[in-house]
């Protein structure tokens, strides 16, 4: 794993967005994954930032989403297509058939989780993850378990991450209970992971992730066997980790 620790959360987050633009400068026809969250929105605004300033072309980039909520919309204000598209996509030049968002509102769920398999290894794999982790060691919606799905699937979300997400959702606003999430295998496939964690509630996993056993219960923990991974961290983040894990 190569680990760089930032003073502040902005510089995490910009040296993740140079890193996904340097992937797509140097190949435009890259297959990316992408997370939602708080995490992500400073690196997507920066490469809005870079779209803006005429650097970065997404014309022949495609795009795979973590995850989505099951039962929602994708113009439901909660969705992560919404989020998507109010954070990244209305501000670059991608075509709607570039972008893959699992639907919630699928009839067959569990198709739909097939179909976005196939459309993954259609489109010739992932070349870069972009990922966020969740408190609980989560990446995507792969919440802590006895055994990690290696394939896109449905997902209960556990108390802590609903009791985490319940932050976008005002009272009157139903939150989800289940989701839909790329799997652990699918994310160990991608060719390059980048994974960013900013601020001190994320101390504990991140530490557990690095240093930890690799155990289905942190699910991040797996990618200390992917052969390249990048973590971008705050000062706050990393402040669990003491050198060589001791
Ligand atoms: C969402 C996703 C999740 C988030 C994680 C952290 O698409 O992949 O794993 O990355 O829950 O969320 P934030 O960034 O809101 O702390």
């Amino acid at each position: 794993m190569n680990i760089r620790v930032f003073e502040h959360d902005m510089q995490a987050a910009q040296a993740a967005a140079f890193l996904l633009a340097s992937q797509i400068l140097e190949k435009p026809d890259s297959v990316l994954a992408l997370p939602t969250g708080s995490t992500p929105v400073p690196v997507y605004k920066e490469l809005a930032h870079l779209t803006a300033s005429g650097i970065l072309d997404w014309s022949r980039v495609t795009t795979f989403n973590l995850d989505e909520y099951l039962g929602l919309a994708a113009d439901d204000e909660q969705s992560y297509h919404h989020f998507m598209h109010e954070q990244l996509f209305s501000k670059i030049n991608m075509r709607p058939e570039q972008i893959h968002i699992l639907d919630g509102m699928a009839a067959d769920p569990e198709a739909e989780c097939l179909a976005y398999e196939r459309a993954i290894r259609g489109a010739g794999g992932i070349d870069l993850a972009f990922l966020g982790i969740g408190r609980n060691g989560h990446i995507g919606f792969n919440e802590p378990t006895e055994i990690m799905s290696a394939m896109t699937h449905v997902v209960d979300l556990t108390a802590e991450t609903l009791a985490d997400n319940a932050r976008f959702f005002t009272k009157n606003q139903k939150q989800p209970t289940q989701a839909m999430s790329m799997g652990i295998g699918t994310i160990m496939q991608a060719r390059q992971i980048v994974l960013v964690a900013t601020g001190g509630g994320k101390a504990r996993a991140v530490r557990q992730m690095i240093c930890g056993s690799m155990d289905p219960q942190i699910p991040a923990s797996i990618l200390q066997i992917h052969k390249s991974v990048t973590i971008f961290l705050d000062r706050a983040a990393a402040a669990a980790l003491k050198a060589n894990c001791d």
